[in-house]
C-alpha cells in the first residue's frame, strides 16, 4: 500500500541542485507541494524564483505556487554562489524562460500563515539560507512548532566546509538567520541534513553522471545538464569523486526518513565572524545545553539514488 503524499512547504533559492531537489518532491509520487517560497543565496531571488518555476514547469507542475521571498540575508549583502551553479543559477545552458509568473503574496506571509491554517500537517523542508525563515520566526516566535517536521540542508557537523574550511554555504551566507533558528528549534522538530551527508552519501560519480544522461527523459536531461557547472567546480574544488547533491540528499530524507542510517541529536549554535563565520559550534559535553537540533549523519546512498533515477524516469 502506497503512503499518502507529504504535505510540504519548500524554501529554496533554487540554484541546480534545487532543482533536481524539487523534481523529487514534485514528481516522485511521495510529495504534495503547498507552497514554494523562494530566497536570495545561490542567485538573486529573481533569479531563483525564474528556475524554481522552470523547475516545477520540468516536473509537469506548473500549478504549483511559487511566492517571492526575502532578497539579501538579514544583516549583510548577499553573497552568492554563481561561481558554484553558473551565473543563472542552472549551468548557464539558456533555459527558456517559464510559463508561469510567481504569485504576489510574499514569502513571509506564507510561511507565517499556511502553518496557521494547518497545523501540524505541513512539513518545511529548507535548501537555503534561512533568511526566510528567520524573518517569520521573528513575527512568530512558535512557528516552528506549527510544523509537523522542519528539514534543513544547512551546516556541516563533521566542520569540513564547502564555501570557508568549516561552513556551509546556506549556513555562511546568513549566520545570523541560522542563528535565529537554532534558537527556536528543539530536536524533536527540527532536523539539519548538512554539508558532510551530501559529500558522503550524495555524491554523483562519473557513473551515476552516464546513466542519468542516458536515461534520457526530460527529467534527466535537465537534471544533467544544469549540473554541469557545478560538477567542473566539485571537481576542481571539492576534491570529490563526482559533484555532490545537497538540497536533493535533504529532500528525499523529509519524503523517506527511513533512508537515514546514523544521526544524533546536539546543541548546536552559530559562529557570525571572521575565520569561523557560518560554522556549527556543536557542544557534545556531558554538561551541554539540552539538544536543540537533530543532525543526520549518513543516508542510505543507494537507496537516495534509486529515488533519484526513479523519479527522473518518469516521462514526466
Ligand atoms: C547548499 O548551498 C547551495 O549551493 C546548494 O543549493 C545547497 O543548498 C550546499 O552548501
Ligand atoms: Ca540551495
Amino acid at each position: 500500500m502506497s503512503m499518502p503524499a507529504l504535505p510540504l512547504v519548500i524554501d529554496t533559492d533554487t540554484g541546480s541542485d534545487d532543482a533536481v531537489a524539487l523534481l523529487l518532491a514534485a514528481a516522485s509520487g511521495m510529495g504534495d507541494i503547498r507552497a514554494v517560497t523562494t530566497v536570495a543565496g545561490n542567485v538573486p531571488v529573481e533569479t531563483g524564483t525564474r528556475n524554481a518555476l522552470i523547475s516545477l514547469q520540468t516536473a509537469g507542475r506548473s500549478d504549483i505556487p511559487v511566492y517571492v521571498g526575502c532578497q539579501r540575508p538579514m544583516t549583510r549583502a548577499l553573497s552568492s554562489a554563481q561561481h558554484v551553479h553558473g551565473q543563472d543559477g542552472m549551468g548557464d545552458i539558456g533555459l527558456p524562460d517559464p510559463l508561469a509568473t510567481p504569485q504576489e503574496v510574499h514569502a513571509v506571509e506564507v510561511l507565517l500563515s499556511l502553518p496557521r491554517r494547518h497545523p501540524g500537517e505541513l512539513t518545511l523542508v529548507t535548501l537555503a539560507p534561512l533568511t526566510n525563515i528567520a524573518a517569520a520566526l521573528l513575527r512568530d516566535p512558535l512557528l516552528l512548532s506549527r510544523f509537523r517536521h522542519v528539514y534543513c540542508m544547512a551546516g556541516a557537523a563533521d566542520l569540513a566546509g564547502n564555501v570557508s574550511p568549516t561552513a556551509e554555504f546556506n549556513v555562511w551566507a546568513d549566520p545570523e538567520a541560522a542563528r535565529v533558528v537554532t534558537q527556536a528549534a528543539t530536536p524533536d522538530k527540527v532536523t539539519w541534513i548538512g554539508w558532510d551527508v551530501s559529500r558522503r552519501d550524495a555524491v554523483m560519480t562519473p557513473a551515476d553522471q552516464r546513466r542519468l544522461k542516458q536515461i534520457g527523459t526530460p527529467m534527466a536531461t535537465f537534471a544533467h545538464r544544469i549540473n554541469r557547472t557545478v560538477a567542473d567546480w566539485a571537481r576542481d574544488v571539492t576534491g570529490l569523486a563526482g559533484y555532490d547533491l545537497p538540497d536533493p540528499v535533504a529532500m528525499a530524507v523529509a519524503l523517506m526518513p527511513g533512508l537515514v542510517i546514523e544521526r544524533e541529536q546536539a546543541y548546536v549554535d552559530i559562529a557570525t565572524d571572521g575565520l569561523t563565520r557560518g560554522q556549527m559550534v556543536i557542544d557534545r559535553r556531558v554538561t551541554a545545553p539540552p539538544p536543540n537540533l537533530t543532525l543526520v549523519r549518513r543516508v542510505d546512498e543507494a537507496g537516495f539514488k534509486e529515488l533519484l533515477f526513479d523519479t527522473v524516469a518518469a516521462s514526466g
